[in-house]
């Protein structure tokens, strides 16, 4: 006999001649494929049916206990040569899917199989899978392969689990089988599939007649096939398939409806089967049933009107939310400082929404948050300061901007500012090692300072406030220096903080009180008197400053004997009794110029000295400091501390003893 070599030879040519977009093709040398069904000459029977849209559906669902079959119409030579009756390798693949019209149960399965004969008619549907009946399970005469995709568990042929894939031959217990799944190949895990999720997947059968080896491998459909099959079995087939046999697709259902669908099916006698051009095949049916949908209709209506106006009322919530927590002021005035103006948004963002992760510390004048602004990636400092009155914010903020211009190595740079109502929030450069103070005081949190890192720090904080004092177009008085608003940067060079940040309190409130701003231990004793800031109440901040980094001590010690209650008293005794280098913070230990520590002493002394005209000009510090001049020849007689007239002693003892006063920042 002739057989499919020689009727199938020509019609291809014949195919491609007439009907050019023909969905399949067949090939003479025991090849086909499908892609999808629509006017194919595949041969069906029992429920199975070809829909419109080119979908084989194998078994409609709606009917138990039934089966139908697919069938590659002419039977393959499956011999190595005409006569021969070893049988030769094979592959096969196709795609499908399952759609059970239970959720979570499903019946039976499909099974790819080889036959010698179409006729199923004697085949019982359910556990038989429309493949034999109860008579002829197993034998021989059979010459039945086949591959299943078995959805429920029989125990009459030992099956594994309701979801699994087994080679079977002559009957439906399983030589081999595994639970339906994929190994990835990049990993080697084993990656469980559900047969009737009502996903498609793909099925590849492939035989070696060689070494008579069977594989069958299952995979979401669209993924590449995996390298390792999830069955893999020797069988030799010469003694199971005859030589001229029919390839089928056969399913069954039970006692529950499920719709058995196959997208596409391929077979090469001698090569790998042909790989489906995704696109090419129909679409599987969508899962919701006719019976079910006026019930889901029913339900989802309200649910989805409910749905839709909780949303929108989100929607609103968030948008009236975002607009409340990002609200800023705003007025004509502040156009011109544009560029110094952030959103409160980036800053809100730089910060994580203001965290307590990123306080930095807090402050005579608020919080200070550290953040990265988004775009820049550049760190800043936030400080948030609460301010009750908007009056003379206008005048305050021009001078902020306009400080914001001072650029110097040893100020910290301020980037701009943002206005909320009742809230300023002014931006700056960030500084990695914090605030000096931490540094003098901290209780081992922060390493102790040497003798080099102090000094620096102190002639650093000294050529800052030489620019503001006099080398920036205008003086600028900062008014609060103090050794918590010197911070370090990444260099340990000292910088100073916070400046015209007091004339906010100034400006800001009521005018008929006399306002005092800095900090008390910081203020020269005609500021105290008069509230007159000048560059001379900066030097004597500064003087005290200079002893404090020196000595490692605060300007008001309450541990120590009331005579040398004040930092500045306490230096002077010991330089009267010829030994002021015993006020050098024990901490320095040896490697320190005695010359250098004798000469910060004494200038310390000499800035925060009681009368404002005996004191330096910043000029004159920096000048010292550098060695350009030298230091005046004084005696301690030369300075007058307590001693004088208006002493502000005890007035410096009642506002220590009692903390702050009303109108000074008491400061720690
Ligand atoms: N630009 C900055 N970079 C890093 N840390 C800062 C910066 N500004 C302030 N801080 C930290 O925040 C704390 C409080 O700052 P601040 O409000 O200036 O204190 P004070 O009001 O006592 O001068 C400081 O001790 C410091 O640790
Ligand atoms: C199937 O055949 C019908 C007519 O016989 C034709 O209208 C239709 O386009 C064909 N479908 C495909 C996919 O070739
Ligand atoms: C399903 O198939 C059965 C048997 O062929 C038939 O009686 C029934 O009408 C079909 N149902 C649908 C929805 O096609
Ligand atoms: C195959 O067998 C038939 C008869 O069974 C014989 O006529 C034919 O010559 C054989 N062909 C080959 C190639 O052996
Ligand atoms: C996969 O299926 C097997 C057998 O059904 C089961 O033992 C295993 O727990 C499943 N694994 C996962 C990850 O679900
Ligand atoms: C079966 O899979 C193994 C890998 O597990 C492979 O070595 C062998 O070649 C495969 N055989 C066929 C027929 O695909
Ligand atoms: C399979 O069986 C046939 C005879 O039935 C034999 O000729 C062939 O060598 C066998 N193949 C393998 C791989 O054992």
């Amino acid at each position: 006999m002739c057989g499919v070599n020689c009727r199938w030879s020509l019609l291809p040519a014949l195919f491609f001649l007439i009907i050019p977009n023909l969905p399949y093709f067949t090939t003479g040398d025991g090849q086909f494929s499908y892609y999808g069904f629509a006017n194919s000459s595949v041969f069906l029977d029992g429920t199975a049916e070809i829909l419109p849209g080119g979908l084989l559906q194998l078994t409609n669902g709606t009917t138990n206990m039934q089966a139908g079959h697919a069938f590659y119409p002419a039977p393959l030579h499956f011999g190595k040569s005409p006569n021969s009756t070893v049988v030769q390798s094979f592959s096969a693949s196709f795609v499908f899917g399952i759609i059970s019209t239970q959720p979570g149960i499903s019946s039976e399965g499909i099974a790819f199989f080889i036959a010698p004969t179409m006729d199923f008619s004697g085949a019982l549907p359910a556990q038989y899978l429309g493949l034999i009946n109860n008579q002829n399970n197993g034998y021989s005469s059979n010459h039945i392969f086949a591959v299943e995709l078995d959805t429920v568990q029989n125990p009459e042929f030992i099956d594994i689990d309701n979801n699994h894939v087994g080679v079977n031959i002559n009957g439906l217990r399983s030589l081999q089988s595994s639970p339906a799944g994929f190994y990835d190949d990049s990993n080697g895990h084993i990656y469980n599939l559900s047969l009737a999720s009502g996903n498609a997947m793909q099925v590849w059968v492939d035989y070696d007649g060689e070494a008579a080896q069977i594989n069958v491998t299952l995979a979401p459909f669209k993924m590449a096939k995996p390298i390792k099959p999830l069955v893999s079995t020797t069988y030799n087939l010469s003694v199971v398939i005859t030589e001229a046999a029919y390839v089928g697709l056969s399913s069954a259902t039970g006692s529950i409806g499920s719709r058995h669908y196959i997208l596409g099916w391929s077979f090469t006698m001698n090569g790998p089967a042909p790989a489906f051009f995704t696109a090419e095949l129909p679409d599987l049916p969508r899962v919701p049933r006719k019976s079910a949908r006026n019930k889901v209709l029913q339900v989802s209506v309200p649910i989805a009107t409910a749905t839709f106006v909780f949303l929108v009322g989100l929607a609103v919530f968030l948008l009236v939310r975002r607009r409340l927590q990002y609200a800023e002021v705003q007025e004509d005035w502040e156009v011109e400082f544009g560029p110094h103006r952030f959103t409160f948004k980036d800053l809100f963002r730089a910060t994580e929404g203001f965290r307590n992760r990123y306080l930095l510390g807090r402050g005579g004048f608020g919080r200070v948050y550290k953040g990265v602004l988004h775009k820049s990636k550049l760190e800043i400092a936030v400080k948030r300061v609460s301010h009750e009155s908007t009056q003379g914010i206008r005048e305050f903020i021009a001078e902020i901007v306009s400080i914001g211009r001072l650029r110097h190595r040893n100020i910290v740079q301020l980037l701009g500012y943002c206005r909320r109502k009742g809230e300023l929030l002014l931006v700056y450069d960030y500084m990695p090692n914090g605030s000096l103070d931490k540094y003098l005081y901290g209780h081992g949190e922060r390493p102790s300072l040497d003798w080099m890192q102090r000094f620096r720090i102190i002639k650093g904080v000294a050529s800052g406030l030489l620019y503001l004092h006099g080398e920036w177009e205008q003086v600028v008085i900062h008014r609060d220096v103090k050794a918590s608003n010197v911070l370090l940067d990444e260099e340990m060079n000292g910088r100073l903080g916070d400046f015209g940040l007091a004339r906010l309190y100034d400006h800001g409130t009521d005018m008929q009180t006399t306002h005092l701003v800095g900090t008390i231990r910081y203020l020269a004793p005609e500021l105290v008197r008069t509230g007159k800031a000048s560059p001379f109440t900066d030097v004597f901040a500064f003087g005290v400053f200079a002893l404090e980094v020196a000595c490692g001590r605060r300007p008001i010690d309450h541990r120590m004997h009331s005579n040398q209650l004040l930092l500045v008293d306490w230096v002077l005794h010991l330089w009267r009794n010829g030994s002021i280098i015993e006020a050098l913070d024990s901490r320095i230990q040896t490697n320190y110029d005695v010359d250098e520590a004798c000469l910060v002493l004494k200038l310390g002394l000499l800035c925060s000295h009681q009368s404002a005209t005996a004191r330096p000009s910043m000029w004159h510090v920096m000048q010292y400091l550098n060695r350009d001049l030298p230091f005046p020849e004084l005696s301690s007689s030369d300075m007058v501390q307590s001693e004088a007239a208006d002493s502000p002693v005890a007035y410096y003892q009642s506002v220590a003893s009692n903390g702050t006063m009303s109108g000074l920042s008491g400061g720690r």
